[in-house]
């Protein structure tokens, strides 16, 4: 792991919290006038830190000066607070208008006198979150003299899995080794931890499970006593940024290290032993989140060994849980992973559905189902899990892959935005028109007790965090779409430019505009149309059409000679298209009505289909994949236009990257458009080179 002091001072580390001083001269002032000095009286540990990033974020935007009021004449404050602990932050409120603050709201408002800024929350958790919300008003040019602001998240959890292992690797990380494990020990200095936790923070996270889901020796004795002093240091460091800490967790732990003969969920010496445990584990950590599960599930242990199901186990844990008020986050990532490629009734987009709806209002109230946003893996393009809306006994998390796996692992530009909020924004149908998965999981439409976002973590030891330093635009817009999905994906990558590279018209436009095309870029040279994979195995980077066709992991685009897609109809499919309800089941069932980037997901089609843009199948598969190979190649031209407007060390680096993207572009255009140009005989209707 690099040296703290030495990472520190590298391009890209502090991220959205830039430490550049405001470039304007005017808006500095302006700045400066109203952050004379920073008031908070409270002792509370958050609002304390409220206080002090608010103070350190003005110093560093006025260029270095600390920001005492003597030093700026006549200068305006800013008070922070709790309304019961603070009268002055209480003052410029209504008793009504405090009330409709939630646990981890907040109330900006300029006073009355004209001279005091208030930043107030019902507890320090909504201060926190208020003076990060006035930091990036300050930073984006907000007018601050009739400021009036008032939020609560819409979601409860807001939540990052880290796929972290205690040997330091990271499961599909892309950024570098673990900021919080070397050679299976929790690191002592929890320095670049705390500054973790203050970027999670600064865009409202406030869960964090800190290991791979996949529970290896070491991590299954986390919840022992060989770990857990460390782990509660961890926990201390992120309470601070107001984040509760969640351990993932071994099913078959009872036998691993308990020393029990079974894990079976039903056997009360098992539950016994959990009951005993999670008190272990409170112990240390009294506000612990819970624990993370990914059970019977790609070669992992669950109840199916002992006959029982989703709910058994689940329920289990619940109980253990419930007396501190624990959570169970119950993944649903549920397939058989040794599918024969022969065998074509399976159908891996069906798992999830198939075994989680039978158990709708089997589940304890503080337990959550976390549904990937697709059915089958974090591809470029699926369609919306059926599972949305088709549970309403049932507490459910939407899970997004904020690491990119499948979408260039950070080496390509893929700003995944635009796709999250498809996935929020779809309408399920479950009551009518207007449920939208967004209203599933914050709870509103079946009146779920818990629920929110959760997304596998981008971040690593890397100096920039994600590798990629655009990449850091995603575990942004991650954080700022769980405490608001109606925040457009351009509104956030405008914010998120504009805090991280500075207010310079140029590269505001210049970037953003990159962020928005790049999903489209990175599909249109890779698997087309919906069908997903195509991928390397294992590492699953850069192109190999046939990967995993006669794989055992049910992910089959069967090309052959003649057509291509997978016949997900009920009327000659796998009927994966009547999971979903109403329009949504007559729209994927249809061949005429499916859109064109799912029609490979749903129907099997000659190469010489005629798509809704009016192109056939294969020449669509070649056209884009030309285009996306130069659209890729133009980002780095767009890039070049920022030489000398962007720092040199993040310009060096996002252009090496991006050079990196355009020559793998073109080995993508060229393997795809070779093996259907093989398969189908069919010529390329403009004659380009295709080998
Ligand atoms: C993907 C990924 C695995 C991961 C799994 C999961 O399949 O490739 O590394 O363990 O998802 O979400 O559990």
């Amino acid at each position: 792991m690099a040296d703290y002091a030495y990472v520190k001072r590298e391009p890209g580390y502090d991220a959205w919290l830039g430490r550049e001083p405001i470039a304007d001269e005017a808006r500095r002032s302006y700045v400066a006038d109203w952050g004379g000095a920073v008031v908070a009286e409270e002792r509370d540990p958050l609002v304390r830190n409220a206080a002090k990033e608010l103070e350190e974020g003005l110093a560093a935007m006025l260029g270095g000066r600390s920001a005492q009021a003597d030093e700026i004449g006549g200068a305006r404050r800013i008070v922070l607070g709790t309304f019961g602990g603070s009268p002055e932050a209480a003052q410029p409120f209504q008793a009504a208008e405090m009330a409709a603050v939630g646990e981890e709201g907040f109330r900006l408002r300029a006073a009355a006198d004209g001279r005091t800024l208030v930043v107030a929350g019902t507890t320090g958790k909504g201060v926190l979150y208020g003076a990060f919300h006035l930091l990036r008003l300050l930073r984006t040019g907000a007018r601050l003299d009739d400021l009036d602001v008032f939020e609560n998240p819409a979601n409860e959890l807001r939540m990052i899995n880290h796929w972290d292992n205690a040997d330091g690797s990271i499961e599909r990380g892309y950024a570098g080794r673990s900021i919080f494990y070397k050679d299976n020990e929790i690191v002592e200095d929890l320095s670049r931890v705390r500054d973790y936790a203050r970027l999670l923070a600064s865009v409202g996270i406030n869960a964090l499970s800190i290991n791979n889901v996949n529970v290896h020796r070491y991590e299954t004795m986390f919840v022992t006593e060989r770990y857990l002093p460390q782990i509660a240091k961890l926990a201390d460091t992120f309470r601070d940024y107001g984040i509760r800490l969640f351990l993932s967790i071994n099913f078959a732990a009872p036998i691993e290290i308990g020393g029990l003969a079974t894990a079976d969920p039903l056997d009360e010496s098992v539950r016994a032993w959990w009951r005993r445990k999670t008190e272990e584990v409170y112990s240390y950590v009294p506000d612990f989140g819970g624990y993370l599960v990914k059970a019977d599930s790609e070669f992992r242990p669950g109840p199916f060994t002992y006959g029982r199901d989703h709910a058994d186990g689940a329920n289990m844990l619940a109980e253990a849980l419930r007396p501190f008020g624990g959570l169970v986050v119950w993944r649903c990532f549920v397939y058989n992973c040794r599918q024969d490629w022969r065998d074509r009734t399976t159908d891996r987009a069906r798992a999830a559905y198939d075994h989680f709806t039978p158990l709708d209002g089997r589940f304890a109230d503080n337990v959550i189902l976390q549904v990937k946003n697709g059915p089958m893996d974090f591809q470029v393009r699926e369609p919306v899990s059926p599972l949305f809306g088709a549970m309403e006994k049932t507490n459910m998390v939407i899970e997004f892959q904020a690491t990119q796996e499948y979408t260039g692992q950070q080496r390509h530009l893929c700003y995944l935005v635009p796709q999250w909020k498809e996935a929020l924004d779809f309408d399920t149908y479950a009551k009518g028109e207007g449920s939208t998965v967004k209203r599933v999981v914050d709870g509103s439409l079946f009146g779920s007790r818990h629920g929110g976002f959760a997304a596998v973590s981008n971040i690593g030891d890397d100096a920039n965090w994600t590798g990629h330093t655009l990449a850091q635009a995603n575990l942004y817009g991650f954080g700022r779409l769980a405490w608001n999905p109606e925040l457009s994906a351009a509104e956030i990558a405008q914010e998120w430019t504009l805090l991280t590279f500075g207010s310079d018209g140029r590269v505001v436009r210049t970037v953003c505009g990159m962020l928005l095309d790049s999903w489209s870029i990175y599909e249109s040279y890779t698997a087309p149309l919906g069908v997903g994979w195509m991928v390397k195995p294992n590492h699953h980077y850069g192109p190999d059409v046939d990967g995993y066709e006669y794989s055992m992991w049910g992910t089959y685009h069967f090309a052959d000679c003649r057509g291509i897609g997978v016949d997900r109809t009920s009327r000659t499919g796998t009927g994966y298209a009547r999971q979903y309800k109403g329009p949504n089941a007559e729209r994927y069932e249809s061949l005429a009505d499916t859109p064109d980037e799912l029609l490979l997901f749903f129907h099997h089609v000659p190469y010489t289909h005629v798509l809704k843009s009016g192109k056939t199948v294969i020449q669509h598969i070649y056209d884009s994949r030309f285009e996306g190979a130069e659209r890729a190649e133009a980002l780095v031209a767009r890039w070049e236009t920022l030489k000398g407007l962007v720092d040199d060390g993040r310009f060096a680096q996002v252009k090496a990257r991006l050079q990196e993207q355009a020559e793998h572009a073109k080995e993508w255009r060229d393997v795809i458009n070779t093996y259907f140009w093989r398969k189908s005989g069919i010529p390329d209707a403009h004659g380009r080179k295709i080998y």
